[in-house]
């Protein structure tokens, strides 16, 4: 099987690549992926040596590179590729309109080109915007309120008209909040570990009551496998941990494991339109495809610590900006350095 992965230097598409190489050693995967501030090739160090792994460096709003890069019939696309920061959105949405919305629209040309089998969409639970109360299920109305989750709703709306019109077999995945290992530290959760390892104040938003689901990236990965292998064509899976948390919940169990001070969190000015309570369901995977996520929220939390303590030349590398000099010698880039955090 060969599979084409979109975004797959990035936090959640490398840890999906890492296990899908484990897993089908003798399977194909291509990684193209344009490097941004959030792709990381030091995130894949486990799969350079893999006989049929490859990396290419492209956009997937580059229509040739894309044709150039996808093999004809090739098994199957996995579209990680995002801007994925909501805060980042809020500070300029053309970014996520050119990846999220055209990128979409770019890939799923090419993929029907290409006589790609089946196209596995990554999207958001953000989608369905804020809930007051209640559970957001597959069918649930949709309503995004940050640029962000915008854009993500149109591309999976995109990937829709494409397997209404042309019959493209897809299957849409709507994850929650990912945590684990590797992720880049403008999220809360990195960021709250590597400020607190640092003895730095942690940001709270407005008044930290913004309730999140929170489920660890391993447990996500293993649902998209599922999702790819045996999802049904034209559905939509939501994939969550079933641990919805305030964000004050979440950051005061996280300072008592690494027995810091509640001193550290420090109030800031809210979100613009920050949305309150994301609560998706995941009745429907469990049910469907018997998935259900077996890593506990406080066990997940620990290993996610142990493994920022374990990397710190890794968190050093990303909040300077020198992985990206590591490009700019690899690939000639001069790449402007994410957000130093
Ligand atoms: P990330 O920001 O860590 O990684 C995104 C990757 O996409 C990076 O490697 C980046 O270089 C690459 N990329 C960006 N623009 C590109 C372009 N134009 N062409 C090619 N590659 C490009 O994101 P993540 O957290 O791994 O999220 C992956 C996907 O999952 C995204 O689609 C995101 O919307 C979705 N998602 C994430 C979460 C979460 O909690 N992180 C939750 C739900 C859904
Ligand atoms: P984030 O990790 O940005 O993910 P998302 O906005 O996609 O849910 O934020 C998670 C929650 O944490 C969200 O309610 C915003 C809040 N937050 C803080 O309180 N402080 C911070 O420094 C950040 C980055 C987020």
């Amino acid at each position: 099987m060969h599979i084409f992965v979109t975004g797959g230097a990035g936090f959640i598409g490398s840890q999906f690549i890492r296990d899908w190489a484990e897993r089908f050693p003798e399977g194909h995967i291509t990684n193209f992926d344009k490097l941004t501030y959030a792709g990381n090739l030091a995130n894949l160090t486990a799969v350079e040596a893999h006989a049929n792994y490859r990396f290419i460096r492209g956009d997937i709003c580059d229509r040739n590179a894309l044709l150039e890069a996808i093999p004809a019939n090739v098994d199957a696309i996995v579209h990680f590729a995002a801007e994925s920061d909501v805060d980042r959105s809020i500070a300029g949405a053309a970014e996520f309109v050119r990846t999220n919305v055209v990128g979409t629209q770019v890939l799923l040309d090419v993929a029907r080109e290409r006589g790609a089998k089946r196209f596995l969409h990554i999207s958001t639970d953000e989608v369905g915007g804020t809930m007051g109360l209640g559970w957001f299920f597959e069918d649930s109305k949709l309503d995004p309120r940050s640029p962000y989750a915008a854009s993500k709703t149109a591309a999976e709306q995109l990937v829709r008209a494409v397997g209404a019109t042309f019959g493209m077999d897809y299957v849409i995945t709507r994850t929650s909040n990912n945590y684990g290992p590797y992720q880049f530290p403008e999220k809360v959760l990195p960021l709250a570990i590597c400020n607190a390892l640092s003895g730095q104040p942690i940001p709270v938003y407005g008044d930290g009551l913004q309730i999140r689901d929170w489920v660890h990236v391993a447990d996500n990965s293993k649902a998209l496998q599922l999702a790819l292998l045996q999802g049904k064509a034209g559905e939509t899976y939501h994939i969550g941990g079933g641990t919805p948390q305030t964000n004050m919940e979440v950051l005061r169990t996280l300072l008592s494991m690494l027995y810091c001070h509640e001193s550290l969190l420090k109030r800031v000015t809210d979100r613009l339109g920050h949305d309150r309570r994301y609560a998706v369901s995941y009745a429907k995977i469990e049910r469907e495809l018997g998935w259900h996520p077996e890593i506990s929220f406080p066990t997940g939390l620990r290993s996610t610590i142990h493994w920022y303590r374990q990397n710190q030349e890794w968190v050093k590398a990303v909040r300077n900006g020198e992985y990206l000099n590591y490009y700019k010698a690899q690939y000639g880039l001069n790449l402007p350095a994410g957000q130093v955090v």
